[in-house]
C-alpha cells in the first residue's frame, strides 16, 4: 500500500497545509510550528489546545503537520486498529528509522506479525526466569553498594536516584540481555548505546561530523559489530541471555533470523527497554519518597511472601506482589514512559465527525488521557487503588495505556512488571526512602518523562 508519507518538507508540508485546513487547530510560527510550546510544557500545550479545539485538532510540531486525537475512544481507535489503517513504522519512522532501523515498531501488518512471533520465544517463562536471576543479583548488589557508599549520619545516604536507575537498568541490560560481566566490553557497549538513544532527538537529523547524530551512527555501527561477531557462537551455546534466545529463534517457516535482522531487533530491544524502566521507576521512588504509607503498605505485602532476609524474588511468587503492581501502575499513569504515539493513515478515514486524509499524520497521547479529570478525579493524586480489579472492569479499556494496545502493545510488558517488582522488592525490604520536607523536583516530560534535578532522595537502612 503506498501513501505518500510526511516528509517534514516544505512542499510536503503545503500540501499537507491545505489538506488538513478544515481540521480546528493551529501551525503556530513559521518552520518550527507550536514546537517550543509543546516541549516547554507537553500537558498545558495539549490541555489549552484541548480547550481551544476539541479532542481532535491540528498542530505542528518538529516541522511536520500531524493531527492530535485525545482520549480513550482515540487510543482505541489508532492502536486497536482493527481496520489496518495506521502504520507505526510511518509513524516512529522520522525518529528512528536511521539509528534503530527495522525494529518492530518499524515494521507493520503482516511482516510485524511474522518478527513478533519470531521474538516471542524471548519472552517465554522459562527464559524470563532466567533474567530474573540476573536482575535479582545485579539488583541486590547495587542496592546494598549505594548503601556502603554513603557516608551519612545514622546509616543514612543521599542519592541522585535518576543516574543511579540509569546506570543501574544499563547494567542489568548487559547481563539480563547480553549476558556479559560488567567490565570495559559492557561499559564500552553502555557508551555506544547512550549515544544512539541521546541521537534519537538531536536536532540535526545529518550526521555531520561533532553532532549527536553522528555519534549515535558510529554508536550503532559499534554495537551492530559486537551482535554480529557474537552470533554465531551464541547460536551454538545454551546460554540464557535474550541475545543468545534471539539467536536461537525461528520464524513459522522454521528458519533462524538472519544476523541483520537479531542485530536489529536486539538494538530495538534495548532501546526500547532503557528509559521506560529508567523513568517508570524513577517516578515510583519519588511517589513512594512523598508517600511513606504506601512504602509501609507494600513492605507489609512483601514480608508477608515470608522469604528468608535476602533471598531472591521467585518468579512464582511474582503475583503476590498485588499492591506493588497497583503502585506501579499508578505511577506509569501519572508520569506515562512514552508521553505520545504516532502513526500515519493509509486511507482516509472519520473520527468524532472529522474527516482526516489519507498520508496524515496522527498521534494519540497517554499523557493526556492518563490525567483526564472525567476519567480519572484528581489526576495529580498517587491512589494506587485505582488500579483495584473492580475499579479497573470499571473503566474505559484504552483509558490507561502505558504500553500500548493492539498489535504493537509493548512486547516487554511482563519483563518490566517483573524487573521493577524485583527492584521494589529488594529496595523496600532492605530501605525506607525519603525526600527533604517540600521538595518538589520539576519533571520535563518529553520525550521521556525525567526529573530535571536528577531526583534527591535520601535511603536509610532498615535492615
Ligand atoms: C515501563 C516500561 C515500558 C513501557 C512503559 C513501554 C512502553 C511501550 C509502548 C507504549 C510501546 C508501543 C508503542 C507503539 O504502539 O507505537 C512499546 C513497544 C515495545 N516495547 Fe515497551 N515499554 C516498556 C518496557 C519495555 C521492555 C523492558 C522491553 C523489552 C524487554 C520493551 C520492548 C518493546 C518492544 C519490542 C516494543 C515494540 C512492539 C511492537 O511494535 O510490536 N519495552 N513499549
Amino acid at each position: 500500500m503506498t501513501v505518500p508519507m510526511s516528509t517534514g518538507s516544505a512542499d510536503h508540508n503545503g500540501q499537507q497545509r491545505d489538506a488538513l485546513a478544515h481540521i480546528p487547530g493551529e501551525d503556530g510560527w513559521p518552520i518550527v510550528g507550536n514546537t517550543f510550546s509543546a516541549l516547554r510544557d507537553p500537558v498545558r500545550h495539549a490541555e489549552e489546545m484541548y480547550q481551544k479545539y476539541g479532542p481532535v485538532y491540528r498542530d505542528s510540531l518538529f516541522g511536520v503537520r500531524s493531527v492530535a486525537m485525545l482520549g480513550p475512544e482515540a487510543n482505541e481507535l489508532v492502536l486497536f486498529d482493527r481496520d489496518k489503517n495506521f502504520s507505526s513504522s510511518h509513524g516512529w519512522g522520522f525518529l528512528l528509522d536511521r539509528l534503530f532501523p527495522r525494529g518492530l515498531m518499524l515494521m507493520d501488518f503482516e511482516e510485524h506479525r511474522l518478527h513478533r512471533r519470531a521474538l516471542g520465544v524471548a519472552f517465554k517463562p522459562a527464559a524470563m526466569k532466567a533474567y530474573l536471576h540476573a536482575l535479582n543479583n545485579g539488583i541486590s548488589r547495587r542496592i546494598a553498594e549505594w548503601h556502603l557508599a554513603g557516608s551519612g549520619q545514622g546509616g543514612c545516604t543521599d542519592l541522585r536516584f535518576y543516574p543511579a536507575i540509569k546506570q543501574l537498568t544499563l547494567d542489568l541490560a548487559a547481563s539480563s540481555f547480553l549476558g556479559i560481566e560488567l567490565g570495559p566490553q559492557a561499559n564500552e557497549l553502555n557508551r555506544a548505546f547512550i549515544h544512539m538513544v541521546a541521537a534519537i532527538t538531536g536536532v540535526v537529523r545529518t550526521p555531520f561530523p561533532g553532532t549527536q547524530m553522528r555519534k549515535g551512527v558510529k554508536g550503532r555501527e559499534s554495537i551492530v559489530a559486537f551482535f554480529r561477531r557474537e552470533i554465531q557462537m551464541r547460536r551454538a551455546g545454551q546460554e540464557t541471555d535474550l541475545f543468545s534466545e534471539l539467536c536461537r529463534a525461528t520464524k513459522e517457516d522454521g528458519s533462524l533470523l538472519t544476523d541483520q535482522e537479531i542485530a536489529d531487533h536486539m538494538s530495538f530491544l534495548m532501546m526500547a527497554a532503557h528509559d521506560t524502566l529508567t523513568s517508570s521507576v524513577t517516578s515510583l521512588v519519588y511517589l513512594l519518597g512523598k508517600h511513606p504509607d504506601w512504602q509501609d503498605k507494600l513492605r507489609a505485602e512483601m514480608h508477608g511472601l515470608a522469604l528468608p532476609p535476602g533471598a531472591p524474588l521467585p518468579y512464582e511468587r511474582l503475583g503476590d506482589l498485588a499492591l506493588l503492581e497497583m503502585a506501579f501502575k499508578e505511577a506509569m499513569r501519572i508520569n506515562p514512559p512514552v508521553p505520545g504515539i504516532p502513526r500515519a493513515a493509509l486511507r482516509d478515514f472519520r473520527f468524532q465527525g472529522h474527516h482526516i486524509p489519507a498520508g496524515t499524520r496522527v498521534a494519540v497521547s497517554p499523557l493526556f488521557t492518563h490525567r483526564m479529570p472525567e476519567i480519572w478525579p484528581e489526576p495529580l493524586k498517587f491512589d494506587p487503588t485505582r488500579f483495584a480489579d473492580e475499579v479497573v472492569r470499571a473503566r474505559h479499556k484504552y483509558a490507561w495505556v502505558p504500553f500500548g494496545g493492539g498489535a504493537h502493545m509493548c512486547l516487554g510488558l511482563h519483563f518490566a512488571y517483573m524487573q521493577a517488582k524485583s527492584f521494589f522488592y529488594h529496595l523496600l525490604t532492605t530501605t525506607a526512602v525519603s525526600l527533604a520536607p517540600q521538595y518538589t523536583p520539576q519533571w520535563q516530560m518529553w520525550p521521556i518523562p525525567k526529573p530535571r534535578d536528577g531526583l534527591q532522595i535520601r535511603i536509610q537502612r532498615i535492615r
